[in-house]
């Protein structure tokens, strides 16, 4: 991605979901995206899917093998949906249709992206589903998605985001919601489904992240404010932000980062952190930093590091 915009016209005003974001995804990586709810997470995984509502604004570039993915036609892009780019949903229960029985929905994805028949389609669904290790699934294909707990419509949506084995996947907080002992299970499926595939998996949760991801980045109110290896993130924090989201974690003292975020339509002048910071000096007021590499591969946006 590079200086990728999205933003949002609303009679209230522009709503900068995501600003002037530089990433790259390599190859089998998994690469981890956090912040806050609201600060454009979701925004960010669908503007590279191009799902996005018209009234979206996008500007910028989103390279992917080569080609510019907002140049490309639309039938092209539905291609790539699939195929080449996958993103598992955020809300399983929202996503899957509530009257088409779960394996329907799974083999109508299928079909859709590879052409099968019907009959195979629906051979490969339980096959896929059985792959995300629920069990009898034949028989568990023809139920509705009101008969699977939590964790199982987890899976299915990680299936049918796997189902085209597509090489990149966008993973919108996989684990949200789930009890420890099923979080454990699908972050152990990611784990292995994911091996020879790019990830780039979206959640508030830092344990999760730094268990499954190689980098991380932090992203506040629109825009990307420090990212590294996961372990540099964890071992030595530069910005503010990180180090307030850290120290909210149950092993170092559930210290909430006090205030709000701010509104996207609404930003403040100079660092968009600055009302909540306790080191921000008259230059953070009143100057938006740059990101800068702060050491090979580690890079920050704050006056301070
Ligand atoms: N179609 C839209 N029109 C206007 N604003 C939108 C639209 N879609 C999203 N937004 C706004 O964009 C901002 C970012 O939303 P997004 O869903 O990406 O947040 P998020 O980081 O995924 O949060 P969460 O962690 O709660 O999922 C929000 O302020 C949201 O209200
Ligand atoms: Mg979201």
């Amino acid at each position: 991605m590079i200086n990728l915009k999205t933003h949002f016209p609303t009679p209230d005003g522009i709503v900068r979901a995501v600003d002037r974001i530089d990433l790259s995804i390599r190859e089998k990586e998994t690469f981890g995206l956090i912040g806050e709810t609201g600060c454009g997470k979701t925004v960010l995984g669908l503007t590279i899917m191009r799902l996005l509502p018209p009234s979206a604004a996008v500007e910028g570039k989103i390279i992917y093998k080569g080609k510019n993915l907002l140049e490309v036609s639309e039938p092209e892009m539905r291609g790539v949906r699939g195929e080449e780019i996958a993103m598992i949903l955020q809300n399983p229960t929202t996503s899957l249709n509530p009257v088409l029985r779960v394996g329907e929905q799974i083999a109508e994805a299928i079909r859709l992206h590879q052409g099968l028949n019907k009959r195979d389609a629906k051979e490969k669904a339980i096959e896929m589903l059985g792959s995300v290790r629920i069990s009898s699934p034949s028989r568990r294909t023809s139920e509705y998605p009101h008969e699977f707990s939590g964790g199982m419509k987890q899976r299915v949506m990680i299936a049918m985001g796997l189902a085209c084995d597509p090489s990149l996947i966008i993973a919108d907080e996989p684990t949200k919601g789930l009890d420890v002992t099923i979080k454990a299970q699908i972050i152990e499926l990611i784990t292995k489904v994911t091996e020879e595939k790019a990830m780039l998996l979206i959640t508030h949760d830092l344990g999760v992240a730094m268990e499954l991801c190689d980098r991380i980045a932090l992203m506040y109110a629109g825009e990307l404010v420090e990212y590294a290896t996961a372990r540099e993130i964890f071992d030595d924090p530069l910005h503010p932000y990180t180090r307030g989201f850290l120290g909210s974690l149950p092993n170092r003292g559930l210290v909430p980062i006090h205030g709000m975020s701010p509104s996207l339509i609404d930003l403040p002048r100079g660092c968009r952190f600055h009302p909540r910071c306790k080191h921000a000096t008259e230059a953070c007021r009143r100057k938006h930093p740059d990101m800068v590499e702060v050491e090979a591969g580690h890079f920050v946006r704050c006056f301070d590091a």
